[in-house]
């Protein structure tokens, strides 16, 4: 076939996720797609780069409106070969808020798989564990509208969860928590890897660190590597957004090089905050409750 992309010369790594029906394997780099500004054309047209580059792993949810576009992405991807089938894709989505309710649930997941154009999704998250009142899709969520997910399902959601999404980066790296998921046997997969830098809900914390910046510049790399380096090396799973076409194959120039223990004795004293979210992304009818609140609460 005329045009086919160049194929990558390297294999993005996997883990394995395990399941009842036998397991599926997840390429440890996603591409997120959550964006600010939002545009379906550009959208899909970054899936349709990210898969000529070679990802495999796509990150999406009902909040971000995203799945049409990914959708469609998919389709044309498979139309003009690029990959023979959807089964060479990993795709996750989410269950927002508003329909985490028992009834609500199986509706919420057939419309993510007809937006997709899927018949099965390859992760389905709960997006926050917090529900709300039925209705719109939207964020943030009024305190009045919250409410407490059904506990005898979700009490520990450990024991059924396979993934769990959080941000993680250099400047949050939650040993606590990694420790418990693992001890559990769940993967983690750190959102925000970059502190979702020049988004309304990021920050420039991550890339603009100094400690970041010295050891990029010693290996000769950016500091968007560094920090996915370094969620590599940390055996996480990671979505990172990149819709530019250069900056999304450098996200992906990860697994040839490696950190050294002198990085590793900079990066440990960097000093630990949430990132997200900001708070004027807080909710504006009280504390807004993210998952890694909720997770940390339990254990
Ligand atoms: N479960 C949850 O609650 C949750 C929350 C947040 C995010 N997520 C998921 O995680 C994904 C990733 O997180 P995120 O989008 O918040 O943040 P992120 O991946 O840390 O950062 C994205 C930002 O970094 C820029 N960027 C990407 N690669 C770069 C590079 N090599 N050099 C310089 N800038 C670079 C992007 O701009 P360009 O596009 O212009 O390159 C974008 O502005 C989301 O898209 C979403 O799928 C999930």
């Amino acid at each position: 076939m005329a045009n086919l992309p160049q194929v990558p010369t390297f294999n993005i790594p996997e883990v394995k996720l395990s399941s009842s029906s036998g397991g599926r394997n997840m390429p440890v780099i996603g591409m997120g797609t959550m964006a600010d500004p939002f545009d379906e054309a550009v959208l899909k047209e970054a899936v349709l780069e990210a898969i000529k580059a070679g990802y495999r792993h796509f990150d999406t949810a009902a909040l971000y409106k995203s799945e049409k576009p990914l959708g469609e992405a998919m389709a044309e991807a498979i139309e003009a070969g690029l990959i023979k089938s959807r089964d060479e894709l990993f795709v996750t989505s989410k269950l927002w808020c508003t329909d985490a309710h028992h009834d609500l649930v199986l509706p919420a997941l057939k419309n993510s798989l007809r937006m997709l154009q899927l018949e099965y999704l390859d992760l389905y998250l709960i997006h926050w564990p917090l529900s709300a009142k039925p209705g719109k899709i939207g964020f943030p969520v009024p305190k009045d509208e919250q409410l407490p997910l059904d506990s005898t399902q979700c009490g520990q959601p450990w024991k059924i969860a396979r993934v769990n999404q959080v941000e993680i980066s250099p400047l949050w790296q939650q040993q606590k928590l990694r420790g418990f998921c693992k001890s559990k046997g769940v993967v983690l997969t750190a959102y925000s890897p970059l502190g979702a830098k020049g988004t309304r809900w990021g920050t420039d914390e991550v890339m603009d660190n100094e400690t970041l910046k010295e050891i990029a510049k010693a290996h000769n790399k950016t500091v968007a590597q560094v920090c996915l380096r370094w969620a590599f090396e940390q055996g996480l799973t990671f979505v990172v957004k990149s819709f530019n076409k250069e900056r999304m194959r450098e996200n992906l120039q990860i697994f040839d090089w490696e950190l050294t223990s002198d990085d590793y004795k900079q990066i440990n004293k960097i000093k630990q905050h949430r990132l997200m979210p900001k708070p004027e992304m807080v909710s504006p009818n009280g504390p807004f409750k993210s998952p890694e609140e909720l997770w940390d609460g339990e254990i």
